[in-house]
């Protein structure tokens, strides 16, 4: 039997197998270096995990779905860093787990919103975003303001990934609940964001 290009064509299973292992393959050659280059594992400078309060914050971004709407990458297109600022880096997102990259921006990107607004602007924008942005349709989040965080609930957080590699001590998380206690919601939230993208200076 003659092993023509036709012939793998005409057998489904054999060219399933065969499309599967090109696949293996070629994804294997491009992903598993990922995993070594210092390009992509190494924090970029002064990166550091999040403290209590910003970890805590940006899970209520992920519950909240605010991801939804917001992207937390900046594309290396001129279009982009002149409005956002400087282009994401993989080392900025070493310690996302899972990162927030998305590809849906009804809003506008957050990658780099730390720094740009005041906290009192974003606790205003949260409540009701048209009081500051009139033509905004993003969601009121008033209850983030009325809600007190539970201090304890981070610990087995900061534990978590701490065995996942981040660099916390057992001192950070024995003083984590009192970063937290008498704080809402809303303080977290603010955290996490105004942080956004500090590392790099990037506006001009
Ligand atoms: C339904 C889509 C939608 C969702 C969900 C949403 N947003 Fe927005 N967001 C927008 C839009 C549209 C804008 C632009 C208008 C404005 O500033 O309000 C915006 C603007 C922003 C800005 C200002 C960005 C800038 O550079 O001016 C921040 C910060 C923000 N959103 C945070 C959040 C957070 C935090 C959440 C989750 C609690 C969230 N958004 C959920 C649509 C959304």
């Amino acid at each position: 039997m003659k092993f023509s290009h036709e012939w793998i064509e005409k057998n489904p299973w054999l060219l399933i197998a065969l499309v599967t292992l090109v696949v293996s393959v070629g994804g294997a050659v491009e992903i598993i270096p990922l995993f070594f280059q210092k390009s992509t594992t190494e924090p970029v400078a002064g990166l550091k995990p999040y403290s209590a309060l910003r970890l805590t914050g940006r899970d209520i971004y992920v519950r909240e779905g605010c991801y939804v709407c917001h992207s937390q990458m900046i594309r290396p297109f001129r279009a982009e860093t002149e409005r956002y600022g400087h282009y994401s880096v993989a080392g900025e997102f070493v310690y996302d787990r899972p990162f927030q990259w998305g590809s849906k921006r009804t809003g506008p990107d957050l990658a780099r919103v730390g720094g740009r607004y005041s906290d009192e602007w974003h606790r205003t924008h949260l409540n009701n975003p048209r009081d500051v942005v009139p033509e905004s349709n993003m969601p009121n989040y008033p209850w983030l303001a009325k809600t007190r965080l539970k201090p304890e609930d981070v610990v087995p957080k900061m534990r978590a990934l701490k065995r996942m590699g981040d660099p916390y001590t057992e001192q950070e998380i024995a003083a984590a609940p009192a970063e937290l206690a008498d704080k809402t919601e809303e303080d977290a939230l603010v955290a996490y964001l105004q942080g956004l993208g500090t590392q790099i200076k990037t506006r001009n």
